[in-house]
């Protein structure tokens, strides 16, 4: 048993935000975010990730115009969604795009960071004290603005304090403050943590160096201080960010990160942004910006095991898990997300570029559907995972590659899933879902997903596509089948059940039945589909 952290909470009770995050410049006006609105709800999702402007709300120092942010408000409270709302400022993907043009035009206030070659870059120095100071107040003007227009409603669930933050085009700032603190010593509160957890990779990088206790960053990092001076810096700004807001108004806030793993080298400044809450300095992150609630990966790892070890990294006990962005194109999003909710307590999860995924007539497009039915499987489970993720009874079902059934114990209980149609013969499923007689039947769009919850012993929901649960009382009760049966459909392949029915969860958490199935449609195992919602068996031992 695992206590999972609900950051995330409406009037005091845990919420699962699922959803996805709009395009880039999709938070000025009520006509540029409508279509992300929409796509909310065709996805059955609860919450819209949607960014405010630095630039766009501070037009002119000391003047702020919350006009976009209000029209949010609005829309999301008119479409019954919640709004997770992303600060770009002062970084926006390792620049500063979104800073107001009196920050842009001043780079000898608002000070830039300098390349090795002691060029500015189109980055602003996490070293400086006139921007740091700058963006907090936007950021707590902002704050205070929600307080007053939404501490009762609740729309806005969270904050995210800047976007995917760090250096893109150096692995640090070569400039004159920063490389004062480059050649001091590393603070001693560093070291101090360093000895106490005695393990990862800031320590590791550290006894790498010669683990001495007291000297300059690349006297106790080596060749990656400049990097993790980076981190410790962006860190210290951005915790200060969140602790100012916090103080004007108590919401969850957290930073994202673009990742290090992808197709590609992993040099700080270069192929990813330095100093971002990169696995590799998550440690710092967690020992510097306390104020934040989590620290969260932008996950658009397509291959299961990078995925995979994304979520690894990134769930521990100091770090609730949420993605706030996860890919759009290909389809691992399709059924990896089923792994990171199932066995590594993932707390919320969004599409980035939602409007991507619906054509001109306002429909999901079909490269697009098989994330889409995901979503809507995970949003129709969702009272149960809120209760049963971290109790071990949360299962995911993933037809990974070459993979024809997938064996699962259950309390009580042996489950065999087999993908595709399954031995289904002309019935298969039921008369709205046509009936597949090949076996396993697997396509890249369409793998078998999904999850099944062991809420107790003889009671089971399951939710997913393409695949059938059978159930059998363990150790097996029922003499007269093989373990493997491998030709005819027949009951015996599974136990017996008192009911199995098609429903939905209503608004306090109650299953509601909307079909009992029987018969034919019982006999040939288990079996989900997207639009059929979740089906509820309770099983006789
Ligand atoms: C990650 C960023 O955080 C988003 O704002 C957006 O730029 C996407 N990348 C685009 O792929």
């Amino acid at each position: 048993m695992k206590e999972v952290k609900r950051v995330f909470k409406v009037n005091g009770k845990p919420f699962f935000p699922l959803g996805g995050q709009s395009c880039n410049s999709s938070g000025y006006s009520e006509k540029t975010s409508e279509t992300a609105f929409k796509v909310i709800k065709l996805l059955h999702g609860n919450t819209l990730e949607i960014p405010v402007y630095w630039d766009n709300i501070e037009p002119e120092e000391g003047k702020f115009n919350f006009t976009a942010v209000d029209n949010l408000l609005a829309s999301a409270r008119r479409y019954e969604v919640k709004l997770i709302l992303l600060w770009f400022a002062t970084w926006k993907n390792g620049n500063m795009d979104y800073a107001p043009a009196w920050v842009k035009s001043n780079p000898q206030r608002f000070q830039r960071v300098i390349s090795p070659a002691g060029k500015d870059l189109w980055v602003l120095s996490s070293h400086c004290h006139a921007t740091f100071e700058a963006d907090k107040k936007a950021f707590t003007a902002l704050c205070k603005h929600l307080k007053v227009k939404d501490s009762t409603e609740q729309t806005v669930i969270g904050l995210q304090i800047e976007n995917e933050p760090g250096i893109l085009g150096s692995d640090r700032d070569y400039g004159y403050e920063a490389q004062t603190v480059f050649d001091s010593p590393v603070p001693v509160k560093l070291i101090t943590e360093m000895k106490k957890s005695g393990k990862g990779t800031v320590y590791n990088l550290w006894q790498q160096a010669g683990g001495q206790e007291s000297s300059t960053w690349p006297e106790i990092f080596g060749y990656a201080a400049g990097e993790l001076m980076t981190a410790w810096s962006i860190a210290g700004y951005i915790n200060s960010i969140a602790e100012a807001g916090k103080a004007v108004y108590h919401l969850p806030m957290y930073v994202n990160v673009w990742l290090m793993e992808q197709p590609s080298w992993r040099f700080p400044g270069e192929t990813y942004p330095s100093g971002g809450a990169i696995s590799k300095v998550l440690d710092i992150y967690k020992w510097f910006a306390p104020s934040l609630d989590m620290i969260a990966p932008d996950n658009y790892q397509e291959d299961s095991k990078t995925y995979e070890a994304v979520c690894a990294a990134y769930s521990r006990d100091d770090n609730p898990f949420f993605m706030p962005e996860t890919g759009f194109i290909g389809n691992s999003q399709g059924w990896n997300i089923f792994r990171a909710i199932a066995d590594y307590n993932l707390i919320g999860d969004g599409y980035f570029g939602v409007e991507y995924m619906v054509n001109d007539d306002g429909l999901i497009r079909p490269e697009f559907q098989t994330g889409a039915d995901s979503l809507r499987c995970v949003a129709a489970v969702i009272p149960l995972l809120l209760k049963y993720q971290g109790t071990g009874k949360v299962h995911a079902i993933i037809q990974e590659d070459l993979l024809w059934s997938q064996h699962l114990d259950f309390e009580g209980f042996a489950g065999l899933v087999e993908f595709g149609a399954g031995r289904g013969g002309f019935v298969g499923r039921d008369w709205k879902h046509k009936p597949i007689v090949t076996m396993p039947e697997r396509t890249e769009t369409n793998r078998g997903r999904g999850l099944i919850i062991q809420a107790s012993r003889n009671e089971f929901y399951l939710v997913g596509a393409n695949y059938r649960l059978y159930l059998r009382p363990q150790p097996s009760m029922i003499k007269t089948q093989s373990p493997r049966p491998v030709v005819d459909p027949s009951p015996k392949l599974h136990g017996y059940f008192m009911s199995v029915d098609e429903g939905h969860f209503d608004q306090n958490g109650e299953f509601v039945v909307d079909l009992q199935r029987n018969g034919d449609e019982i006999s040939r195992g288990l079996w989900v589909e997207p639009n059929i919602g979740v089906v509820r068996v309770i099983t006789c031992d």
